[in-house]
């Protein structure tokens, strides 16, 4: 018995949803059990109703006594009026609470969402992420209350209902009840199919939106590389993918409800077949039996449409699932207990034999060492996908190395807290990303306390005054999302003031300066020789006054560093930064 009340408990996964669903419940408990308990009577009443008609076929129909027709009317209604107010209330209460719910789920998702490390988005694609974290939170609370609400109401109505049964014939309720756990049985296997085409289903829309999210974005390379017809194509695919997965689904599933309903048809036969014998031989009266078909009719009503409704339910099941395998995710890059704030960088940062692999086995850095001292510029060269790029991501922790220590002042930085060693830093990526709103919010998002000197001046530092005053609306610019309204080397120098103003003592700069005229290069240079002064620079560099000026290059081929030095010692070497010199720069005048 104990067994098997545990097994039930382990199996039944309303209650396990609910139980791990409870933390979100919790602070609105009380209007959830208030919704809750208001379907009671809503459930009972249609035992009620179903009730009345005994008295009416005896006393009416059979006694003729007339004084019963006048009330019964008005009770039937007054009931129904009393079930519709506390329908109304009650679905008021329940969608209150699965809003607050769904808001409480999705802001920890989405706190889960922001802790996750680079690499997580690295392998995640937007489409699940927006379908896991925003999709799933909905459809699970709405469906868990929803279900709770449908299931205590279906089950008061059915015991209020089962009650009228009992009292009416109870021989025949036997008969009826039995029937009922015929349902059982196919309820199980359906439920099979329905997870496995669900979790197809899931990855399906997933893809969708992907799609839908990439044409936003990449609109401009697919009209100009007029890949119209193959998004086209691709598109068709996977709606065709969606229409199979349904009607797998319909065919799955909804054999569910004419198979019930010939279920309940052979209970109504039965029961007419022992009902008719039981009143012929004066057992029940003829208003018993029609209460109790009446009853019996509404308890197998509800049962009819069971097949969509178990669809429902089990989504929701399965999104709960899928929320909490989000919930477990820890991010592989976490404060350690004892990690220290970071204040001051004094010395140097360091790469001590680091080794960093992106995909298990495919090593993309190989024993890294390196000084970068505290105020000195160090310009990193080298072949594309060397791995330069990836060498700046390791300083502010972005990925964590797999052997080795990156250091700061000697000591690695995973002992340091991420926020502060990450406010050390100013970065200007590649590809800056410039969020949608005004220029000056995305200049305040480097440093939300800029008072209006500073940022002017950080405009100025970044060649970027001139634009924003002529400029109608001047900081009050919308860029749109991405900052897709401004040109290549004004998102530059946006993202260049946006790391003035953060004003940390260390600067990466990963040069994109291939991406810009002539005209604009330069200007685009002079505000990273502004940023660059008095910090302590890494640099990605693909100019020649910034890689003759530093203090030390750095040539990065192939995930190894292949010399280092001054300009002149490297080129006195005559080995792989002379070749790259020769190569990339002999045609370049310092600007
Ligand atoms: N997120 C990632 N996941 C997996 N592999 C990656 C990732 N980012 C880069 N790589 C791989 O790591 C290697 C080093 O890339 P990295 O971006 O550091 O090169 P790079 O020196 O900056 O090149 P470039 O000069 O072209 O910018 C490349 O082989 C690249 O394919
Ligand atoms: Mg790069």
């Amino acid at each position: 018995m104990k067994k098997l009340i545990q097994k039930t408990f382990n199996k039944n996964t309303l209650v396990i949803n609910f139980r791990r669903m409870w933390p979100y419940v919790k602070p609105y408990w009380f209007r959830a059990l208030l919704g809750i308990l208001l379907t009671i009577p809503v459930g009972a009443l249609d035992g009620a109703v179903a009730m009345f008609l005994k008295p009416f076929m005896d006393k009416v129909m059979v006694d003729k006594q007339p004084h019963f027709s006048a009330l019964i009317p008005f009770l039937i209604v007054g009931f129904t009026i009393v079930q519709g107010v506390l329908i109304y209330t009650s679905n008021y209460l329940n969608t209150w609470v699965a809003q607050k719910i769904t808001i409480g789920v999705k802001r920890k998702l989405y706190a889960k969402l922001l802790s996750m490390d680079t690499a997580y988005f690295d392998k995640s694609n937007s489409g699940t992420i927006l379908f896991r974290y925003s999709n799933d939170a909905e459809m699970a609370s709405t469906g868990l209350v929803n279900n709770m609400k449908e299931f205590l109401s279906r089950l008061f109505s059915s015991v209020s209902l089962v009650g009228v049964l009992i009292y009416n014939s109870w021989q025949l309720a036997v008969i009826a009840v039995a029937v009922l756990g015929l349902f059982i049985y196919p309820m199980t296997i359906v439920r099979k199919k329905m997870k496995e085409i669900l979790t197809k289903t899931v990855g399906n829309l997933s893809y969708v939106m992907t799609i839908y999210n990439e044409t936003f974005a990449g609109n401009k390379t697919i009209r100009s590389f007029t890949l119209e017809e193959t998004f086209r194509q691709r598109f068709e695919e996977v709606t065709n993918m969606t229409f199979s997965l349904a009607m797998k689904m319909v065919k799955g599933t909804n054999w569910l409800s004419p198979l019930m309903h010939i279920i309940m048809s052979i209970g109504v036969a039965l029961v007419i077949g022992a009902g008719s014998y039981l009143i012929v031989s004066g057992r029940i009266s003829s208003g018993n039996f029609v209460a109790f078909i009446a009853a019996l009719m509404m308890l197998y009503t509800p049962l009819k449409s069971i097949g969509n409704k178990y669809v429902n339910i089990q989504n929701s099941f399965l999104a709960i699932d899928r929320i909490f395998e989000i919930l477990n995710l820890e991010p592989t890059i976490k404060d350690s207990e004892t990690s220290k704030e970071l204040r001051e960088i004094k010395k140097n940062i360091s790469f001590d034999h680091v080794h960093f692999e992106y995909v298990p086995g495919r090593e993309v850095l190989h024993d890294i060492n390196l000084e970068i001292p505290v105020g000195k510029t160090v310009a990193l060269v080298g072949n594309s996908g060397g791995g330069k790029t990836t060498i700046s991501a390791l300083i502010p922790r972005l990925y964590d190395v797999q052997k080795g220590a990156v250091k700061i002042d000697g000591s690695d930085i995973k002992n340091i807290s991420q926020q502060s060693l990450r406010k050390q830093i100013a970065m200007v990526f590649q590809d800056n990303f410039l969020f949608s709103g005004t220029i000056r919010e995305n200049i305040l998002l480097g440093n939300p306390n800029t008072d209006e000197q500073t940022m002017w001046k950080a405009l100025k530092s970044a060649c970027l005054d001139d634009f924003v005053k002529g400029l109608p609306q001047g900081l009050e610019t919308e860029i749109g999302e991405r900052g897709i309204l401004l040109s290549g080397g004004q998102k530059q120098r946006l993202a260049i003031a946006r790391a003035f103003v953060k004003n940390a003592p260390v600067v990466i700069l990963d040069e994109a300066t291939s991406a810009l005229d002539n005209k604009s290069e330069r200007v685009v240079q002079e505000a990273l020789d502004n940023l660059m002064k008095n910090r302590t620079v890494i640099v990605i560099a693909h100019r020649l006054t910034t890689v003759q000026n530093a203090d030390k290059i750095v040539v990065i081929n192939d995930g190894k560093i292949a010399e280092e030095g001054k300009h002149e010692e490297l080129i006195k070497l005559n080995g792989a930064y002379a070749a790259l010199y020769s190569m990339q720069f002999k045609d370049r005048r310092p600007a």
